[in-house]
């Protein structure tokens, strides 16, 4: 039987480096062939990482020796990328943001399942060791009722990270700005640990870099089915950046996240020794200040998971319908921000 998944990665720019450090230590996965429309970056590229080099998009879904293709294009592309790598038996892992709207992020899924290929989304930050200690804590009401929810990325980009990719700046091809990018992952973590809100307040401004279309600052209030109150502030503009936070509140226990590590773990009923869950704790984002410094960790998992799904026919941990929540809160945020009005969200 089969016992590794070899795959190809489509775009090979930044994140594309933490997908090829990520496949060299998967343990049912590997590397074996790359694509960039663009031949010399693709050339680089599997000079530093391996794998043999298509300038042609067809023909490196031709070769049966790839499984499976990792998906690393601007946002807006996903969808265009996808669909023809389901149509050619491709299993999929696609990056955040699934794409930039709904409806295409849909299309993926029902591609997917046409064809009959597994289809996961990049939201590394889920298989956190602190995530899921915290999962486990709000599934168990250890923190009673959760009261507020915050979270801040207070970030740092230059102009040159606009700059250098034009479509960053980008509705059509970025779907956004701070939060469609670098904050999705957070209100990502938001929404599987606290459920899907009722409503949101948002603001968003384009505040210190130039030339481009979407917000680089955000601030935004929200409301819970339950009552609970949150607040989110994202920016690429506060130098130098600092750790992405998360604080969940509850009436008899409260907890900080920051970069991935439990900072604070307070529990109303039990004494100050037991807020050890700080133990062992691992980082699994970096990239505050600097785009490239974002930890293959979490992709290496990403890729087991999706490795191991299709090996064994296991549930994945991170389905394409993951991708979905998030992007649909957006779609509000964003909203809300344009109309100037809070967005209430139905059904
Ligand atoms: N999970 C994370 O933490 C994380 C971090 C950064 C970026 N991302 C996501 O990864 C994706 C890529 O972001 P990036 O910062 O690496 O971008 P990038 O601009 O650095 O790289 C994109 C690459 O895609 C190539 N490309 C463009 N159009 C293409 C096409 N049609 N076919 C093939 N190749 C094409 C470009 O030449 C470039 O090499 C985005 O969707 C982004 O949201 C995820």
């Amino acid at each position: 039987m089969k016992k590794i998944i070899r795959y190809g990665i489509v775009g090979t720019g930044i994140i594309a480096e933490a997908h090829a450090n990520a496949l060299r230590s998967a343990v049912n996965s590997k590397l074996v062939a790359v694509y960039d429309k663009d031949p010399e970056r693709a050339g680089k590229f599997a000079q530093r990482h391996g794998g043999k080099v298509y300038n042609n998009y067809k023909e490196f879904l031709s070769d049966n020796e790839i499984d499976a293709v990792s998906i690393a294009v601007p946002s807006g592309l996903h969808m265009e990328t996808a669909i023809p790598a389901a149509e050619a038996g491709k299993h999929i892992l696609c990056e955040k943001p699934l794409d930039v709207s709904l409806v295409k992020a849909q299309a993926i899924i029902d591609a997917c399942r046409k064809n009959n290929v597994q289809l996961s989304v990049v939201f590394q930050l889920r298989f956190g060791e602190s995530v899921q200690k915290i999962k486990k804590a709000l599934d168990l009401k250890l923190f009673g009722r959760i009261v507020l929810v915050s979270m801040q990325l207070k970030w740092f980009r230059t102009q040159e990270y606009y700059d250098t990719a034009s479509w960053r700046g980008t509705w059509e091809l970025g779907g956004g700005g701070v939060l469609m990018t670098q904050a999705i992952h957070d209100l990502d973590l938001m929404l599987y640990l606290n459920g899907f809100p009722s409503e949101v307040t948002a603001y968003a401004s384009t505040m210190t870099h130039t030339g481009i279309e979407v917000e680089d600052n955000a601030a935004a209030v929200i409301r819970w089915p339950d009552g609970a109150l949150g607040v989110i502030e994202a920016s690429t503009s506060c130098a130098p950046g600092f750790p992405r936070r998360l604080e969940i509140s509850g009436e008899k226990g409260s907890v900080i996240m920051e970069d991935g590590k439990i900072t604070r773990w307070k529990l109303a009923a039990i004494s100050e020794n037991n807020t050890a869950e700080t133990a062992k704790n691992e980082s699994l984002s970096g990239g505050s200040s600097n785009p490239s410094a974002i930890s293959a960790g979490g992709h290496q998992q990403q890729f087991e998971d999706l490795s191991e799904a299709i090996l064994t026919g296991k549930k994945l941990f991170l389905s394409g319908e993951d991708g979905l929540p998030s992007l649909r809160f957006l779609h509000g945020i964003y909203e809300s921000a344009k109309r100037g009005i809070p967005v209430k969200f139905t059904g």
